[in-house]
């Protein structure tokens, strides 16, 4: 079994202890990994405190160079990158696949970003007082980065955390999920490889109990979390920090009248239950209206069971494991709890070890947890509504607000939709589980704050700043 040693500061380095990595299927060990001691984490920070001038200073050619470095070597590796994946988070391999992939696409458009990232001129001769002069606005970083990442992408979440700050010349310290470090120390490896000055990335697999020093640290004057809820905490705590937080939420998928009923099952059928669930746009309630209720639930029923579900490392599973046997068993009691309080299960409801079945609910009453709280599990919640305006009071009804589908193929109503749902963004005719690596990213109400996508972290991590040039003729 190999043992991992981690990155502090772009050199290779081992502690005095390890932890072992567990494949939540097989329950076997996939690896072993040197946990950082309080004075190499220490170390880390200095460094990347240290490095912060010269990594802002980083030509763009630079920074470029070593973003297509990355994405082409991850390109490179991306099949030994989506087993290490599927072996240490549970994740099917067809969707590591898929993330490797998209991680690729991540740090392209970082080395394109960081070409052209001009700033703009502005002209001030607008008014009187202004005359012969005009601005040129930067934008510069922040400061260090402290990225902490979850389980749920091992790689292309701890993508969207280091490309951006790379491409503005941020400094930055990652701390991956507990449960799948290796995938973030392979991207360490790849990192290693360019010419990036050293203390500009540094991975250290710490515990969850030693993050706290890390928010603390007033060297690290931005945290980019993403995670549950504890999110808010790391704000209450450091509150003069720019905090940008990725939570989650309870995606719906909406089903409206003139939808494509075959298509709109087959695509909630498949995103409520890839990666079992665990995805924070993955589709959690599905509302749908009244006229097409009796006709779509049947199709929806069919299309979960025909989910090819088992053996993550299958290259045909599509739904794998949850992560730890903890995760199904909170999963599978919220199920039960709904069921005693009058749901019914039309399909799944069971468990078996880590593995909970793909699930669908009806007559959820409206305070159970499988409607009101982040189910992170296979489960579909259905609501029937009267009509498009409820479907959309159902949608807001919600203490999150990340992504919402919609299935309509009506122009007017998807412009409405846009107007009207309180989230991050809106998916027309499709499941509120599409994020293209490049668009804005991020939550409203307790979903978060701030936003990722490769131009909008990169916006997020630096502020602008301005320089007047006098005397000039316009
Ligand atoms: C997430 O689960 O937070 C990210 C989803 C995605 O990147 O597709």
């Amino acid at each position: 079994m190999s043992t991992y040693s981690f990155w502090l500061a772009g050199t290779a380095a081992t502690g005095d202890t390890e932890t072992t990595v567990v494949n939540p299927y097989t329950g076997e060990a996939v690896g072993r990994v040197s946990v950082p001691t309080a004075e190499q984490v220490e170390r880390a920070v200095a460094a990347a405190h240290a490095v912060a001038a010269e990594a802002a200073a980083l030509p763009a050619h630079v920074k470029a160079a070593a973003l297509d470095h990355i994405s082409r070597r991850i390109g490179e590796r991306a099949e030994e990158i989506a087993r290490t994946i599927t072996a240490e988070s549970g994740k099917p391999l067809k969707w590591a696949r898929v993330e490797a992939a998209r991680a690729v696409s991540v740090f392209r458009w970082a080395a394109e970003e960081a070409r052209r990232d001009s700033g703009e001129l502005q002209r001030l001769d607008t008014d009187a007082g202004g005359t012969g002069r005009m601005a040129l606005v930067r934008r510069v970083p922040k400061g260090p980065v402290l990225g902490i990442s979850p389980f749920n992408f091992p790689l292309n979440l701890v993508a969207h955390k280091v490309a951006p700050a790379i491409a503005v010349g941020a400094p930055v310290v990652l701390k991956p999920a507990p449960a799948t470090p290796i995938t973030a120390l392979l991207l360490g490896e790849i990192i290693a490889e360019t010419d990036l000055p050293g203390g500009m990335v540094s991975i250290l697999p710490v515990p969850n109990e030693q993050a706290a020093s890390l928010i603390a640290d007033e060297r690290l004057p931005v945290v980019s979390f993403t995670g549950g809820a504890f999110g808010w905490e790391i704000q209450r705590r450091v509150p003069h920090k720019h905090v940008t937080l990725e939570l989650g939420g309870n995606a719906a998928a909406v089903v409206l009248d003139d939808a494509d009923l075959d298509w709109a099952a087959q695509r909630v059928a498949l995103f409520g239950n890839n990666q079992a669930g665990q995805v924070c746009i993955g589709v959690q309630r599905v509302v749908v209206t009244d006229a097409v209720y009796d006709t779509f639930v049947p199709r929806l029923v069919e299309a979960v069971e025909a989910l090819a579900t088992g053996d993550p490392a299958d290259p045909e599973t599509v739904v794998g494991p949850l992560v730890d046997e903890a995760a199904a068993e909170r999963v599978q009691s919220w199920i039960d709890e709904a069921v005693a309080a009058g749901a019914r299960v039309l399909t799944g409801g069971t468990r078996e070890g880590v593995t909970v079945a793909p699930t669908v609910i009806a007559d959820a009453p409206a305070d159970s947890k499988v409607l009101r709280q982040e189910v992170f599990g296979p489960v579909l919640v259905l609501q029937r509504v009267a009509d498009t305006d409820a479907a959309f009071a159902a949608v807001n009804d919600s203490d999150f607000g990340l992504q919402a589908g919609v299935f309509t193929r009506d122009l007017p109503t998807a412009f409405r939709a846009h107007r009207e749902l309180e989230v991050g963004g809106v998916v027309i005719g499709d499941v509120p589980s599409f994020r293209a690596d490049q668009m804005p990213y991020g939550g409203v109400k307790k979903s978060g704050v701030g936003r990722e996508g490769v131009r909008a972290a990169m916006t997020d991590l630096t502020h602008e700043r301005v320089m007047v040039i006098t005397g000039i003729d316009l």
